[in-house]
């Protein structure tokens, strides 16, 4: 049985999305649900899909204790769905080719710090961008900078509010994120 542990700090469209997707897959779980924030949405996910959750504050991402947590639960692959803090070093030199992020554009355009959810979209917006998309990537020790896995652009010159852009991106997401989870546990 390969082990997927999830990292998400918000509304989990892409955690509910990636729990369908494997519930009835007999090679593949997941094995926790873990988050920055006690008021996230995906808490109740976690919950209504009988999936263990674990909240923590920064000072125990960055000080050891959620690695022995993840070590506990020897996942093989850690997936980060809309998690927003910068997983520390300590996690990422224990676990390489082993985290992967997906982001709201085409890197290497609009990433880096601060670079997330609806401001991304509304910048793309602003630059009057034709097209953006996704990109699935490894995470390294920089934001957004690890190598790349996968990219999907999107045509997004009918859309006039990030709102309309983040819809399109979502449904790219929801399509081709599980998919690329499946692949690469696929070895
Ligand atoms: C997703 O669009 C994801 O790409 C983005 O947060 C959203 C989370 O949505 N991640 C980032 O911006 C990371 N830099 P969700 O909570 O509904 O899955």
């Amino acid at each position: 049985m390969k082990k997927i542990l999830l990292f998400a700090s918000g509304a989990g469209s892409n955690v509910e999305n990636i729990i369908q997707y494997f519930k009835n897959n007999d090679s593949i779980s997941i094995v926790g649900i873990f988050t920055n924030n006690l008021h996230a949405k995906v808490l109740d996910i976690a919950k209504y899909h009988n999936v263990f959750s674990f909240v923590f504050n920064r000072e125990e991402l960055n000080e050891g204790f959620v690695l022995e947590k993840i070590n506990k639960l020897q996942p093989d692959l850690i997936v980060l769905a809309g998690f927003l803090w910068k997983m520390p070093d300590v996690i990422v030199h224990q676990y390489p080719n082993k985290i992967i992020n997906i982001h709201p554009a085409l890197l290497p355009k609009y990433g880096g710090k601060g670079m997330y959810g609806m401001k991304v979209h509304q910048t793309i917006l602003e630059n009057k961008e034709k097209e953006t998309g996704i990109t699935i990537h490894y995470v390294n020790e920089h934001y957004d900078e690890g190598e790349f896995i996968f990219q999907q652009n999107i045509n997004i010159e009918d859309c006039q509010s990030p709102e309309e852009i983040a819809v399109k991106v979502q449904a790219l997401e929801h399509e081709h994120f599980p998919k690329t989870i499946e692949r690469l546990l696929d070895y």
